[in-house]
């Protein structure tokens, strides 16, 4: 697997196989001889991680992660200290980074951007690994990895219910999160069953990311009210509202777009109402609709979600470089 933009060409076996190599890595690389090992794995290879929309945990836990495999890893950002400053086009910016990167990891607002570059290197001669890391409001797959993978784990160490039987509800911005997107493909492929839809008005899944759940066989439950699921979801995913989709308001300060109040909140009160063995998700960060005294609850799991991002991002590297991976050297890394 050489790119990797959404997560519906994968099989629930690959999912499986998957989750099994992030849990060998977390293992292995949880100790110091361990992450001096995968040092050596991947030392001559270089990584370009190219954003043009902020992050912090996506583009962190990714530089560690390259690091961790021992990449050459580097940040470029294409702002005002490029040539695409002086007008330089988006095609000649990322042909540019694939000229001296193995590996591109992009963020863009442009959802399209790294199919573009993927048909471009083709029609160029480049044979690189391109990674979507958020593209627009559609996709973000390896979040979706990393909350999967996360849900994954507690079944398998805490043997709660597998993901394919839990029952989900997605809630507030529905429309542009691109995690809610990528969570939802990633849910078809592991064939979950029912998903409740839980937005206002103005913030419901658009009807094309509807359609293409219900023909893979979900069974998609729509309402605005958090009420009506909150006794009934055994996965509660709620994502920030993504008020930079918006148009800047005109109180908005200068550069930044006002942020939207959140159609829902997770109160310490919904909690009390929510089974004991629900699960409170969210891929950050949060704001007001995560208030922090829900943090301490078990149910939370948002920061071991930011924390088997870094695993997650280590395991899909190298699962995509392992043909560059010198012969003597797999073996070492054991994954
Ligand atoms: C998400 C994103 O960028 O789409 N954050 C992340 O990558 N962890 C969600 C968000 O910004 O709300």
């Amino acid at each position: 697997m050489f790119f990797l933009n959404s997560l519906e060409a994968w099989t629930k076996q690959e999912f499986e196989d998957f989750f099994r190599s992030v849990w060998v890595v977390k293992n292995n690389l949880s100790t110091p001889q361990g992450r001096v090992l995968s040092q050596s794995a991947l030392s001559h290879v270089h990584a370009t991680l190219f954003f043009d929309q902020p992050s912090t945990r996506t583009k962190m836990s990714f530089m560690h992660a390259c690091e961790f495999l021992g990449m050459h890893t580097y940040y470029f950002d294409g702002g005002a200290s490029s040539s695409s400053a002086k007008g330089e086009s988006i095609q000649d910016t990322y042909r540019t980074l694939g000229a001296y990167s193995d590996v591109i990891i992009v963020r863009s607002s442009d959802k399209n951007l790294v199919l573009d570059m993927r048909q471009d290197f083709k029609a160029w001669g480049y044979n690189k690994r391109i990674i979507q890391a958020g593209g627009g409001s559609e996709f973000h797959p390896t979040q979706a990895l990393l909350d999967l993978y996360t849900l994954w784990e507690k079944s398998f160490l805490e043997k709660s219910s597998k993901i394919e039987e839990k029952t989900f509800a997605l809630i507030g911005d529905l429309k542009f999160g691109r995690a809610i997107k990528s969570l939802l493909r990633g849910l078809q492929v592991v064939g979950a069953k029912k998903v409740y839809l839980v937005a206002k008005k103005g913030s419901e899944l658009p009807a094309e990311n509807k359609i293409e759940a219900l023909n893979s066989g979900l069974d998609l439950v729509e309402t605005s009210s958090f009420e009506d699921v909150i006794e009934k979801a055994d996965v509660f995913y709620i994502p920030r509202m993504q008020s930079e989709y918006e148009s800047v308001s005109s109180d908005a300060r200068q550069g930044q777009p006002k942020i939207k109040t959140p159609d829902f909140v997770v109160s310490p009160e919904s909690l009390s109402q929510m089974k004991p063995d629900a699960y409170v998700m969210s891929p950050l960060p949060r704001l007001q609709e995560l208030p922090e005294e829900i943090d301490t609850d078990q149910r939370a799991i948002y920061w071991e979600q930011e924390k088997n991002g870094l695993w997650v991002r280590i395991a899909l590297l190298h699962h995509m470089c392992k043909d560059l991976i010198l012969k003597n050297k797999i073996e070492e890394f054991g994954a």
